[in-house]
C-alpha cells in the first residue's frame, strides 16, 4: 500500500495530528528565525545572538498572559530586524494589554536602534460595538461579544514586564482611549502593530496613523480571522472619506498568514508599495 493510501485509510484526528507535525517541520518558525542567514544580517546578528533571543522570547511569553503566541513573536521580530537600518523611523504599537509583544518588539527596537512607542488605555477595551453584537471568525467557526475592561494590563506593569523581559528605555508609553491619544501622533512610522479588536479601534488607529506610515511599510494586524475588522481594510467608501485614497486590502483575510497548519491571528496591510521593486513572472504580460 502506499503512503498516500494509508494516509486516507486513517482517522481525522490522527491525520490532523500527521498534518500537524508535517507542517510544523516544514514551517518551523523559530529555527527560520535562527538559522535564516537573511534574519538579522542587516544589523549583524549572529546565530548565537538569534539563539539567545529566541530563549528570551520564549521565556517572557512563558511570564507574561498574552493573547498573542510565541510564533507571532518571531515573526513580528524577523519583521522589525528588516527594517533598513539607514532609514530611522519608529516602531508603534496600539494594543497592549500585559506588554507580550511589547517586549518583543522592544527588543527589535533596542538592535534596529529605533524608538517604540506604545498605545494603549491600560484600562483594557472601550464599549463593545452595539452593531456587531457577536464576533464572527467563519474560518475558525467561533462566536463571542467583547465586553468593557476585557484585555486590561496597567501602565505599572508594562513598564515592570518591559524593564523585565524587554527594554524600558526605548519605548514610551502613552495612555488614552484612541481617539483621544492617537491625535497628538507626529513621529514617522516604519512598522504599525495594530492588536486593537475593535472595528471602531481600528479605524481610530488607520485614521490617525496611516499617513505617518512611510510608504512600502507595513502594518501588521492580530485580528486577521474577525471578518469585520477586516473588511475595513476594503471598504473604500470609508477610506476614500476618511484618507482621500483607495482602500490598500489585507494580506491573510479571514484565516492569517500561513504560520501554522490552519490559521494564525496575523495579517498585514502594505502602504503604497514600490511595483518596480517587485519581479516579473511568466503568467503575467509584461507592461
Ligand atoms: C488583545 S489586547 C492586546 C494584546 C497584546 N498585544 C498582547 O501581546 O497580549 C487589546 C488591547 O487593545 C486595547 N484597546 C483596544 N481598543 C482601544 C482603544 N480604543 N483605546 C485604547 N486602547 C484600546 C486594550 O486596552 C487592550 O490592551
Amino acid at each position: 500500500m502506499s503512503l498516500k493510501k494509508i494516509y486516507s485509510s486513517l482517522p481525522n484526528s490522527i491525520k490532523k495530528k500527521i498534518d500537524k507535525l508535517s507542517f510544523n517541520f516544514s514551517h518551523n518558525i523559530e529555527e527560520d528565525f535562527i538559522f535564516n542567514s537573511k534574519v538579522g544580517k542587516n544589523y549583524n546578528l549572529s546565530t548565537n545572538d538569534k539563539k539567545k533571543i529566541a530563549q528570551l522570547l520564549k521565556y517572557s511569553i512563558s511570564n507574561i498572559d498574552s493573547a498573542t503566541d510565541i510564533n507571532i513573536h518571531f515573526l513580528l521580530l524577523k519583521s522589525v530586524l528588516a527594517l533598513n537600518p539607514k532609514k530611522l523611523s519608529s516602531i508603534v504599537e496600539c494594543g497592549v494589554f500585559k506588554g507580550a509583544t511589547s517586549v518583543v518588539l522592544s527588543i527589535g527596537a533596542k538592535i534596529t536602534e529605533r524608538k517604540l512607542i506604545l498605545y494603549d488605555s491600560f484600562e483594557g477595551l472601550p464599549n463593545g460595538e452595539k452593531n456587531i453584537s457577536r464576533r464572527y471568525y467563519p474560518h475558525l467557526g467561533i462566536t463571542g461579544s467583547y465586553k468593557k475592561g476585557m484585555y486590561a494590563g496597567t501602565l505599572e506593569e508594562v513598564k515592570s514586564n518591559l524593564l523585565t523581559y524587554g527594554h524600558l528605555d526605548v519605548c514610551e508609553l502613552r495612555k488614552g482611549f484612541f481617539n483621544k491619544s492617537l491625535i497628538k501622533h507626529k513621529e514617522k512610522i516604519d512598522l504599525l502593530f495594530l492588536d486593537v479588536d475593535l472595528v471602531s479601534s481600528t479605524k481610530d488607529c488607520i485614521f490617525y496613523l496611516w499617513d505617518h506610515l512611510v510608504d512600502g511599510s507595513y502594518c501588521y494586524t492580530d485580528d486577521a480571522c474577525d471578518i469585520d475588522v477586516v473588511k475595513v481594510w476594503f471598504d473604500d467608501a470609508w477610506w476614500k472619506k476618511n484618507l482621500k485614497i483607495k482602500s490598500p486590502g489585507y494580506i491573510g483575510s479571514g484565516c492569517g498568514l500561513p504560520i501554522t497548519s490552519n490559521f494564525s491571528s496575523l495579517g498585514y496591510a502594505v502602504k503604497s508599495p514600490n511595483l518596480k521593486k517587485y519581479k516579473n513572472i511568466s503568467w503575467l504580460e509584461k507592461k
